[in-house]
């Protein structure tokens, strides 16, 4: 893994018609939480899917490891991991499986893969719900679903898109102690959230409001 590498983004702009992202300059240091704030529609989940390399900016540049995000199809650097908003979950498979398939696209043993994906769903406290088909689970249960497949895969870059959203506080607390692991152990970890509670826990908070940062 590489570690002790920042996330940076450099006069981004995001103009698929309306202009969504205007001007944005920041850094995601590795090693530390960043959230990134602010109301509903202020382009939170587009400013991650930029950095993430999902999406090309329209200008400027999005670079980790000094390397552009945007690899020209959309599909996310190894190095990144996102916990979605709408979690990416496979509705059909159980939630073991939904785990275990980051690793399998890494080329782990199903066996390896299967087992590291039952330690991560036990980290948040949902190993009882290995076996269940993922579209039989709460809103709650799948975002943490979302969150152990984020994490199984140790990338070094974290983005996670309000992945507490639908979480009671003391999951909200389990869920921001993993985060806060990943960035322990040399990760960038960006978050998207509007709970204050997260935003207080931060190392650094950025606020973005109509694609401006503030
Ligand atoms: N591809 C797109 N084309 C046009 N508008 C979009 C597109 N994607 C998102 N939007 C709009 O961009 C704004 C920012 O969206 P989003 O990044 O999802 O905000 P947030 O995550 O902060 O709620 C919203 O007004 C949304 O409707
Ligand atoms: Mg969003």
């Amino acid at each position: 893994m590489t570690t002790g590498t920042d996330l940076s983004l450099q006069g981004v702009t995001y103009q698929p018609g309306p202009l969504l992202l205007d001007d944005v300059s920041v850094t995601f240091p590795a090693g530390k939480v960043t959230t990134v704030s602010g109301p509903s529609g202020s382009g939170k989940t587009t400013l991650l899917s930029v950095a993430g390399g999902l999406v090309a900016p329209t200008s400027g540049t999005a670079t980790y490891a000094g390397r552009p995000t945007w690899q020209g199809n959309g599909d996310p650097r190894p190095e990144i991991a996102f916990v979605l908003q709408v979690y990416g979950l496979v509705p059909i498979l159980s939630a073991r499986e939904n785990v275990a398939i980051a690793l399998r696209a890494r080329g782990l043993p199903w066996e390896d893969a299967g087992d590291r994906a039952e330690s991560a769903l036990a980290r948040f406290d949902i190993a009882d719900l290995g076996d269940r088909q993922v579209e039989e689970l709460s809103g709650g249960q799948m975002q943490r679903v979302a969150c152990a497949r984020a994490l199984v895969v140790e990338a070094p870059v974290l983005l996670a898109d309000e992945p507490t959203s639908e979480l009671d506080q003391g999951n909200v607390a389990v869920v921001l102690a993993a985060l806060r692991a990943e960035a322990e152990r040399g990760c960038v970890v960006v978050i998207a959230t509007h709970d204050p509670a997260i935003e207080e826990a931060a190392d650094h908070r950025v606020t973005i409001d109509g694609g401006r940062l503030g």
